[in-house]
């Protein structure tokens, strides 16, 4: 058994009252705060820069350096924005997190927000998980109580509000830009960079936006010290992260570890593959991100090492698939969530991802030929870097990898007028889809 695991922001999940403001006390909550509000604001964005804490969103931006791009003095309003969308397939940190442990959130954005001189912070959550707004609204409502939130916290002079704001369910809202736009009331498609939102963010302001488990690992660094955080992980990815296991695994569940693990040690952890079966191909970080196969199973979960193996850390979502699962049908449901959430700003993606989907139909359902993977890439080839936002590249990752990896199997699908994983399930598919593109 691998002692891998490091778990902090999950350390007390299984307690009954993790989610209160007395249980995340006694864990230690809420210790962080006076050190931070003590300090000098511009130590504390050195410090969360010494920590190496990089984007927990995807994109793996650091975060510290972020914080360093509020101009300071301009006498406008700053904000922090916390994307709590969580949409991508496959992932799903945020919401246990908010779910178990809201406080730690708000505490991180009290941090957050001293240090970029913001006075008001948004947390723009999913609207779908009523669950985890009303365990928000909760939190925030003790917060205020305990005098964590409000005016003079905790005597320091610094005066905060946080808003939880439900957005209406859009895959599109969690891009940041997007997410600003829906802040605002305005339908949820993203704007054109630059300026960034660290120059003109929320309502033309300077604006943090950051990552659900970016902020809540924000009081470990200010509690425990940057060298603390920066001793877990690799060189350049360093820290602990939630790695979501989730699919054909005996025990799917969240494993808190230093970035670097590898799978193949997290599913030491999780048994294994369900009995029987073995690894087909995975996800190192939900659905936008091109896939793995077994060969990948020691490929060092960071963001150097998974890019240099041909895909992307992403949200460290690792939807996990067997052998029983058709490739072809798996890129299909993927592209079919990416047709639907196309927010229709740009054509290469807009369109694209329609198309994609019948074509990728016609192959599930024994009726492509072997040109349509040629005609399926050369559609991706249209939306890579071609499309407005980062969505468009993402779309492609699932159709694009599972060629590469599989191309074998797509032929097959062509060659035996049908899926040769699961036939009886194509045949079924084949009729319920009727009539070709
Ligand atoms: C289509 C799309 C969806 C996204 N969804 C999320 C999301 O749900 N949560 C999130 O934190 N970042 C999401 N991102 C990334 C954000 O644009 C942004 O990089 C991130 O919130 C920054 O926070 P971080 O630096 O803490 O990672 C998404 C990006 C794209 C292109
Ligand atoms: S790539 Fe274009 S259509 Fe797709 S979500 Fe982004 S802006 Fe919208």
């Amino acid at each position: 058994m691998t002692t891998v695991l490091t778990p902090e922001l999950t350390a007390h999940w299984d307690e009954p009252d993790s989610f209160t403001l007395a249980g995340y006390r006694r864990a230690g909550g809420y210790r962080a705060l006076p050190r931070a509000l003590a300090m000098n604001p511009d130590d504390i964005i050195a410090m969360v820069k010494e920590s190496g804490l990089r984007g927990r969103g995807g994109a793996g931006f650091p975060t510290g350096m972020k914080w360093g791009f509020i101009p300071q003095g301009d006498g406008k309003p700053h904000y922090l924005v916390i994307n709590a969308d969580e949409s991508e397939p496959g992932t799903c940190k945020d919401i246990p997190t908010m779910l178990a442990n809201p406080h730690a959130l708000i505490e991180g954005a009290v941090i957050a927000s001293f240090a970029i001189r913001a006075q008001r912070a948004f947390i723009y959550v999913r609207g779908e998980v009523l669950h985890v707004i009303r365990r928000l609204h909760h939190a925030v409502a003790e917060a205020y109580e305990a005098g964590y939130l409000g005016k003079n916290i905790l005597g320091s002079g610094f005066d905060l509000d946080i808003v939880v704001h439900a957005g209406a369910g859009a895959y599109e809202c969690g891009e940041e830009t997007a997410l600003l736009d829906s802040l605002e009331g305005h339908r949820g498609q993203p704007r054109l960079k630059p300026p960034f939102p660290a120059v003109a963010g929320l309502y033309a302001c300077p604006t943090v936006v950051n990552n659900v488990e970016s902020i809540a690992s924000v009081p470990y660094i200010v509690g425990r010290g940057s060298a603390a955080f920066a001793a877990m992980g690799t060189e350049k990815s360093k820290g602990f992260g939630i790695f979501s296991l989730s699919g054909h695994v005996t025990t799917p569940g969240q494993y808190e570890a230093p970035l670097g693990v590898t799978l193949r040690e997290l599913l030491s952890l999780a048994g294994g593959i369900r009995a029987g079966h073995q690894l087909k191909f995975w996800t190192p970080g939900g659905s936008s991100t091109p896939i793995f196969t077994a060969e990948h199973l020691d490929v060092p979960l960071d963001f150097e090492s998974v890019g240099a193996a041909g895909s992307m850390l992403g949200t460290r979502a690792l939807q996990v698939f067997d052998e029983t699962t058709c490739v072809v049908r798996a890129t299909l449901r993927w592209m079919e969530f990416y047709r639907h959430e196309s927010c229709g700003k740009c054509t290469p993606c807009r369109e694209g991802t329609f198309w994609t989907v019948q074509v990728l139909r016609d192959l599930e359902a024994g009726r492509g030929t072997e040109a349509d993977l040629d005609k399926l890439l050369d559609i991706c080839d249209n939306i890579l870097g071609r499309a407005f936002c980062p969505f468009g590249d993402g779309a492609v990752s699932p159709v694009m990898s599972s060629i590469k990896h599989f191309r074998d199997e797509y032929v097959e699908h062509v060659k035996r007028g049908g899926c040769p994983v699961d036939p009886a399930a194509s045949a079924l598919f084949a009729a319920e889809v009727g009539g070709a593109r």
